[in-house]
């Protein structure tokens, strides 16, 4: 078990577009999605990508059931994970471990179509909606260097962001 230290913003790590896993049967990675998963129960969290915890690949964890259901366990990890459809309108309060304590209502698509590869290489096409579809669109926007306070109106982003930076200069 390894529970890494996960990045807040504005750390620069965030905004570095993750790439692409070659090679899915390696011990490393086996090695990084325990790690991104021990990382998100330990916070916890219903989702972490490796680029919360500095590593630019293009890999996530989420588990949207288990605070629901008796704490059983769900988790699901995407490699090279890519959302080839989407459609309608669905807002969640969105939050993030990355921006810890905040939390706002965003628009995102209800319905997406997901294709990914699992840990042994397989290749998977499938249809999600509701939380686990914002969910998966919250995470791997985070491989593309995005996180969720960037899809507020600009002026409630820009007064959102100047806080969190002067928050963190006093932090340090
Ligand atoms: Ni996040």
């Amino acid at each position: 078990m390894s529970v890494r230290e996960i990045l807040t913003y504005p750390d620069p790590a965030l905004r570095e577009i993750a790439r692409p896993v070659d090679d899915v049967n390696s011990e490393a990675l086996k090695q990084l999605v325990q790690d991104l998963a021990d990382s998100m129960y330990d916070a916890p969290g219903v989702g972490l990508a490796a680029t919360q915890i500095g590593v630019p690949l293009r890999v996530a964890v989420t588990d949207t059931r288990w605070r629901e259901e008796d704490g059983e366990r769900d988790l699901k990890v995407w490699i090279n994970p890519e959302i080839i459809r989407r459609a309608g309108e669905a807002i969640y309060e969105e939050g993030c471990l990355s921006v810890p304590g905040i939390y706002y209502d965003i628009k995102r698509a209800a319905e997406i179509t997901l294709r990914w590869q699992d840990m042994e290489g397989n290749h998977h096409s499938a249809d999600f909606e509701g939380f686990q579809a914002v969910a998966l669109q919250h995470e791997f926007d985070h491989l593309d260097g995005k996180l969720f306070i960037d899809l507020l109106p600009p002026i409630k982003q820009k007064l959102l962001k100047k806080r969190l930076h002067k928050q963190k200069k006093m932090q340090e």
